[in-house]
């Protein structure tokens, strides 16, 4: 069953403006915000709103006159037993024991535990992963692809029509140094058992000796330029350097669980160039620069964008510019997204810019994140290939597996594999996702497998653990059934880990709206701990009836959230670990 809620910080939140415009009538309050959120600190209360400063700025009034107004005049909105003013004039809510206890009985039977359908309707294009054919994907295409991959499954969740697009990079002038390449150094069998290694070992020759060939240089020009005219012999080759490279991609990503409703790479867009060309040149916006077409960005402070370089070729920014003008107009998304590693910032810049110049309307995001650092030996940036990210997804694995057999020795064998690559491949996105994206962070295994930190084995044995207890319950008490009892909210260790339950939602709707899926795992992790901290404090099997089922009905509701965070985080959830 489906209910469709409100989330609390949305109800409250409205309730603050009715109850603002009530209180002070003829205030224009539109610009204010005026938002009730969670508190940080229980001692705050479950939800705190500082209304009281902004609406005091705008009446020349004391903020604390004010939230005293609020409080006398407005009353409590349903659900919140009091409303204290604390320091300056912050507002404190206070919800009922009684009230929580309603609202999780609800949200236990939810499909959607509460969360709602809020991008209903809209699309977004998700534009991640995009490594470059004919080259290893490096670290960066990886964290895209994790990072990309969690945004998209969060943004599916709230109902949103998602359009993921690997934007290949599968066009571009080290395509003539390849092919010349190709047909002189390369090594069939190596091509044949490791595709991408071997065009990149026969790229690397070829760059190398155009430094200092000039027949050489030239040659692969024409190569390139005899690609660009549809040459069948090289467009063969091209497209069989597609293929290999897909093929390879392809297998990580199925690894990693991330699949695309659009692989549309750069060549796609090809013959839509020269039309881009014109279209800049109408608007006035491009102009010639010793021999390149480029546009100007002064105003915005920002460098030239070359959209076609001297030799007539087009640039990364032309693809792109050809790319949103299609998409904007198949697919009519209210949002395009864009994952890539911090490097690209001032391309996306620029890029932005131009489309705003030609009239786009879109909403356009760059969701850049720094590279992650490794160990040295696992895993750098420039032996950053996907042999390696195999090694790296192993190497989790079996590090997953000594601990799965360690704590479920009697376990069959076939089954700790199985957990060990829900753990092992866990640890290694959570380690991704666990950080601000837009922090430096070095992954450990250390860290990423610790069971005792915030890690996703630490989650995913939180999820086992609770799943067990579920299974005593039955075992101990077979005809009890959980559900025939209300939840009982008395001890303040289960009143505190219901309030983090019913933050789900909200955590769900600001990790997608500010596209950080660690504000996501930020909470499961502070969620896991309060249970444990509630689990390990009260008694659970051992409490008479009704208070037992209510527990039981906590310890379910938390598994559930868990399992679904995690699942939104691309993370598997074994039932043993
Ligand atoms: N292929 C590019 C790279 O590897 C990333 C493409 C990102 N998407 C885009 N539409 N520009 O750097």
């Amino acid at each position: 069953m489906s209910i469709s809620f409100e989330t609390i910080e949305q109800t409250l939140s409205l309730w603050m403006r009715q109850a603002c415009a009530a209180v002070f009538p003829g205030a224009d309050l539109a610009a204010l915000p005026l938002n009730v959120v969670a508190t940080t600190d229980a001692s705050f209360g479950d939800y705190q709103c500082n209304a009281a400063m902004s609406v005091a700025k705008l009446l020349k009034m004391k903020p604390r006159d004010v939230a005293q107004a609020i409080v006398d005049r407005a009353g409590c909105p349903v659900g919140v037993e009091r409303i204290e003013i604390a320091g300056p004039g912050f507002l404190n809510f206070h919800l009922s024991a009684d009230w929580l206890a309603r609202r999780l009985e609800a949200v236990q039977t939810d499909a959607r535990l509460g969360v709602p359908a809020a991008g209903q309707g809209k699309t977004v294009i998700l534009d991640y992963s995009s490594p470059n054919v004919a080259k290893p994907m490096h670290i960066g295409h990886i964290r895209s692809t994790v990072i990309g991959n969690a945004l998209d499954r969060l943004h599916r969740f709230l109902g949103w029509r998602v359009l993921a697009d690997n934007h290949l990079g599968d066009w571009g002038t080290q395509f003539g140094l390849l092919m010349l390449g190709f047909r002189t150094f390369a090594d069939p069998t190596a091509y044949e058992a490791s595709p991408i290694e071997e065009l990149e070992r026969v790229y690397v020759a070829s760059y190398n000796r155009s430094k200092e060939d000039e027949n050489w240089k030239n040659a692969a020009r024409a190569e390139l330029v005899k690609l660009q005219q549809g040459d069948a012999e090289n467009r063969e080759l091209w497209r069989s350097f597609i293929e290999h490279s897909l093929r390879e991609f392809e297998r990580i990503y199925q690894r990693l669980n991330v699949k695309f409703d659009l692989v549309r790479g750069e060549s796609f867009y090809n013959d839509k160039l020269p039309g881009v060309i014109v279209m800049l040149q109408e608007n006035g916006l491009a102009e010639e620069s010793d021999g390149a077409l480029i546009i100007k960005l002064e105003a915005e402070k920002l460098t030239p964008c070359i959209v076609r370089k001297s030799d007539g070729g087009y640039n990364y920014a032309t693809t792109d510019i050809a790319t949103v003008l299609n998409r904007a107009e198949e697919f009519k998304p209210d949002a395009v997204i864009y994952v890539t590693d911090e490097r690209q910032q001032l391309h996306f810049k620029q890029f932005f810019t131009v489309c705003r110049k030609l009239g786009v309307t879109t909403r356009l995001e760059h969701i850049w994140f720094g590279l992650m650092r490794l160990p040295e030996g696992t895993f750098s940036t420039r032996e950053g290939n996907v042999i390696k990210l195999d090694r790296l997804l192993d190497e989790a694995e079996s590090r997953a597996l000594a601990l799965v057999q360690q704590s479920s020795p009697d376990m069959p064998p076939a089954q700790q594999r199985e957990v060990a690559r829900c753990v092992g491949l866990g640890a290694v996105k959570y380690a991704d996702l666990s950080q601000n994206p837009q922090s430096l962070v070095t992954f450990t295994w250390d860290k990423a497998l610790a069971l005792d930190g915030n890690s996703a084995p630490y989650l995913q044995y939180a999820y086992a653990r609770i799943a067990s207890v579920q299974d005593k319950y039955r075992e101990r008490f077979p005809v009890g059934d959980p559900l025939a009892q209300p939840i009982q909210l008395a001890d303040p260790l289960e009143r505190a880990l219901a309030v983090k339950l019913l933050r789900f939602p909200d955590i769900v709707l600001r990790a997608a709206a500010n596209f950080r899926p660690n504000q996501l795992a930020d909470y499961l992790f502070d969620l896991a701990q309060t249970y444990s901290t509630f689990y390990q404090n009260v008694p659970f099997l051992k409490a008479e009836a009704g208070v037992r089922e209510s527990r039981v009905r906590l310890c379910d509701i938390t598994a559930k959230t868990l399992r679904c965070g995690l699942n939104l985080l691309g993370i598997e959830t074994p039932d043993r670990i």
